[in-house]
């Protein structure tokens, strides 16, 4: 009989060695800090541990089998002892395997949860370029003149960009040190004056348009200078046109984009598209003309209470023949200015090719 006690106490030693890992768990030590993937492998474990003290070929198993062995006389109080260690291991093992199992849903559950009130990402808006937010104003101010905005080409042909225009041969305009070529002759457009002639071709005469878009000229970038930047051409054609709706259209629009105290002043000029011709001045929309702000010298007209926005003039009979519009019929006026320059001039920007490089701190800046 001592023998056959004996294996059940080994058996019950040997599950109780194994077991210790699990007893400091059920004690609640081991497991408030462990995480799922922790109290999974235990979990395993644990069914390991099963296998090997209450399976078939267990130590538990064996002793069982001996319960038939010993004498009669003390078969019950050794199945007892049996029975007893038996309940012992399994309750043991269901025991801790509860507290696993808890611990685990408890972990998904808390893995999943969804704080509602935690603030949501807030995502990166992004704006118009300070450049096509000016230009879309100064569109809107024209189309409620009764302009239209048109768009064309920036290759052109040497007709486009200057014989249509009235630049004769030779004019320094022509050379490629001043304009981008294609290897096929084709120019870069120079200015937006080639969307007069395109525009007087499609639709004819009457016409009222503006014509913003990107021209190209070879300098070399600096402060005041980029390869390619903006301007916006514009162009009244009718009978009857005169300089003074030149002049009354300019100062219209200048007023609504700088405030009814804006004052304009047409100086004479030369342009081979106009005759005559004019430059187009404001007066400074940060002193108001005075050439003072804050007791300084005023930056953006420098000091003359005036700055210099553009060209313009009475459109050339020789453009409007190109078109094949016949000037004693027809007359009209046109413009043209760039919008960087102006940008520039109304942000107090040192630099214009900061409007190219695309540097959000710059730009976030001008909403
Ligand atoms: N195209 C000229 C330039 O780039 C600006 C200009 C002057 C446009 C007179 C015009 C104009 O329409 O009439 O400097």
């Amino acid at each position: 009989m001592s023998e056959e006690k004996q294996q059940v106490e080994s058996a019950k030693n040997s599950f109780q060695q194994d077991f210790e890992k699990f007893a400091s768990v059920l004690n609640n030590e081991g497991l408030a800090n462990s995480g799922l993937d922790e109290a999974e492998n235990l979990l395993r474990e644990l069914n390991e541990l099963r296998v090997k003290h209450t399976g078939k070929k267990s130590e538990l198993a064996n002793a069982k089998k001996l319960i038939g062995r010993v004498a009669p006389e003390e078969r019950g109080a050794f199945g007892l002892l049996v029975q007893s260690i038996e309940k012992e291991i399994v309750g043991a093992i269901e025991e801790i395997e509860n507290v696993l199992k808890n611990h685990i849903s408890e972990a998904k559950i808390e893995r999943e949860r969804l704080d509602v009130t935690l603030p949501g990402r807030r995502p990166r808006v992004g704006h118009l370029h300070l450049l096509t937010i000016l230009r879309q104003k100064i569109e809107e101010i024209f189309v409620s003149l009764g302009y239209s905005i048109e768009d064309d080409r920036e290759i052109e042909t040497d007709y486009y960009n200057f014989d249509a225009l009235n630049i004769p041969e030779g004019h320094p305009a022509r050379e490629s040190q001043d304009t981008f070529y294609t290897t096929t002759g084709l120019a870069l457009r120079s200015q937006t004056s080639t969307v007069q002639i395109r525009a007087m071709e499609r639709r004819g005469v009457p016409i009222r348009i503006i014509a913003p878009g990107r021209v190209f000229r070879r300098d070399t970038p600096d402060l005041t200078h980029t390869p390619m930047f903006h301007q916006i051409e514009g162009l009244c054609v009718d009978k009857n046109i005169t300089m003074a709706h030149l002049k009354g259209t300019v100062g219209e629009w200048l007023r609504r984009l700088f405030g009814k105290e804006t004052k304009i002043r047409l100086r004479p000029s030369y342009f081979p598209f106009t005759e005559p011709s004019a430059e187009f001045d404001f007066s400074c929309f940060k002193c108001n003309g005075s050439g003072i702000f804050d007791n300084e010298r005023c930056r953006p007209c420098k000091g003359s209470g005036w700055i210099e926005l553009g060209g313009s003039g009475m459109v050339h009979p020789n453009v409007l023949r190109a078109v094949g519009v016949d000037p004693n019929i027809y007359s009209g006026f046109a413009f043209g200015f760039g919008l960087e320059r102006m940008c520039s001039l109304m942000y107090s920007l040192d630099d214009i090719r900061l409007m190219f490089e695309n540097d959000v701190r710059f730009l976030e800046q001008f909403r």
